[in-house]
């Protein structure tokens, strides 16, 4: 019985290239294939309009990183491999998040953050030339993880705030409905080690700096010749250390290759043989791949065929799950009896809470919220947890009569007969 559930998103916005081999699809091709996860994988073209305004290009890269994906062993029997835009439910599902999503929440992004912070330094409005799918960017991409109760989502370090704010919009969820969703977690790619591109920085498409995972292998070799060295003559000994050559070969080669690669360097290996040798290696593992993906390049129906029934599978959890969400927030034929249908696992009643958190000033707070998620009680920031919690603890245990005696600590917003009750609730309940 597989139970590990893993899912990750990839935005064809691009063409792959050798950094996103060795950094995603490598090792996510390889985990893949053990047999007690339960992989989804998914092409985020949902995602790639909010960067890329060209038909075109997102058509363009949909195709290219799907053969890519194929080629590179992905087994559509073993995982299910789908297209984002073949799943109506991930937008309904959006929508469903949004309801529940604090504004403020999205206005911590850092990806949100960022445009405005370059606008402020322009001296620009905060929002200009930022669009309303970027700013909802963490909610799309909470619905793709929460539509299948993934528990691990494997991504690079600058989406793990996502991943936390999927977590929060599945609390939040669940607070009001019932438990429908599993908080998922980042799984951090951390020993991936990062390709140093053609100029020695990092290979992003950001630096233009890439090569093509499936360059054709003329181009390959070109592109290889041009890679940024030193000046040391033939002969001179030459440092492995912060040599991008020699980290691009390491990254392909068993550690005796990587050994006698080392060996070259300090016995002062012209920079065209050491080239040469690292084009064949690459060479080597890609071109059979690439053999499979200029096949499949040249049968696009193949490649939709073969996400038209990842996407069967896919909604073949999507469609129910998604119908009982609806039930769930109440979007239900007005023939059916309040409450009817329920399962044992959603008749969950929601309570009133506390909820703690650390603001930017580093100061610790604690709200009340009441069944709904609407917030009664604000305190004021303390300096530490701790007297944030010995005032949730008189709260919990006094209930309303504790407010006269830590009145300057909080501020009320909400009706006082819905704190009260809200508060009873807890002095009730222990
Ligand atoms: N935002 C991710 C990226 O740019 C892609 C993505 C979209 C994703 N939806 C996802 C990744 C869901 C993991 C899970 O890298």
């Amino acid at each position: 019985m597989k139970t590990l559930r893993v899912l990750t998103g990839i935005t064809t916005s691009g063409t792959p290239h050798l950094g996103n081999y060795v950094g995603a699809i490598r090792p996510t091709v390889r985990a893949s294939r053990l047999s007690h996860v339960d992989s989804f994988y998914f092409l985020a073209d949902y995602h790639a309009l909010i960067k890329v305004g060209e038909p075109a290009r997102v058509q363009r890269s949909t195709l290219e990183i799907a053969a890519t994906w194929l080629a590179c062993g992905l087994d559509p029997e073993k995982v299910t491999f789908y297209r984002q835009s073949d799943i109506p439910e991930i937008p309904e599902l959006t929508w469903l998040l949004t309801c529940v999503t604090g504004k403020g929440l999205l206005n911590r992004a850092h990806a949100y953050k960022a445009s405005v912070d370059k606008n402020t330094a322009a001296g620009a409005e905060p929002d200009d030339g930022v669009t309303a799918g970027l700013f909802m960017y963490p909610v799309l991409m909470a619905a793709d993880i929460l539509m299948f109760n993934a528990h691990k989502v494997p991504v690079g370090r600058d989406q793990v705030q996502h991943i936390e704010m999927a977590r929060d919009m599945a609390s939040s969820f669940n607070h009001l409905y019932g438990e429908h969703f599993t908080l998922p977690e980042a799984e951090i790619e951390a020993h991936v080690a990062t390709l140093p591109g053609l100029d020695g920085r990092k290979m992003s498409k950001s630096y233009d700096n890439t090569i093509p995972l499936f360059a054709p292998r003329e181009q390959l070799r070109k592109l290889i010749m041009g890679i940024v060295t030193d000046s040391r003559a033939p002969g001179e000994p030459k440092d492995t250390e912060g040599s991008a050559l020699f980290q691009l070969f390491q990254a392909f080669a068993s550690p005796q290759e990587t050994a006698a690669f080392a060996s070259a360097f300090a016995e002062g290996i012209a920079w065209g043989e050491a080239k040469e040798r690292l084009f064949e290696r690459l060479d080597r593992e890609i071109a059979p791949m690439r053999a499979v993906y200029d096949e499949l390049m040249r049968d696009p129906a193949r490649i939709e065929r073969t996400l038209r029934a990842g996407a069967d599978k896919a909604r073949a959890i999507a469609t129910p799950f998604t119908a009982r969400l609806r039930h769930a927030v109440g979007l239900r034929p007005l023939d059916s009896v309040a409450g009817e249908g329920r399962t044992a696992r959603t008749d969950k009643v929601a309570t009133p809470t506390f909820k703690q958190y650390r603001e930017a000033d580093g100061l610790f707070r604690f709200k009340l919220l009441d069944a709904r998620g609407t917030l009664l009680l604000e305190s004021v920031g303390f300096e530490s947890p701790r007297e944030a919690a010995q005032a949730i603890a008189r709260l919990r245990k006094e209930g309303a009569a504790a407010l006269p005696g830590l009145g300057t600590q909080l501020q009320m917003q909400g009706p006082p007969q819905a704190v009260a009750e809200a508060l009873a609730h807890f002095s009730e309940n222990g």
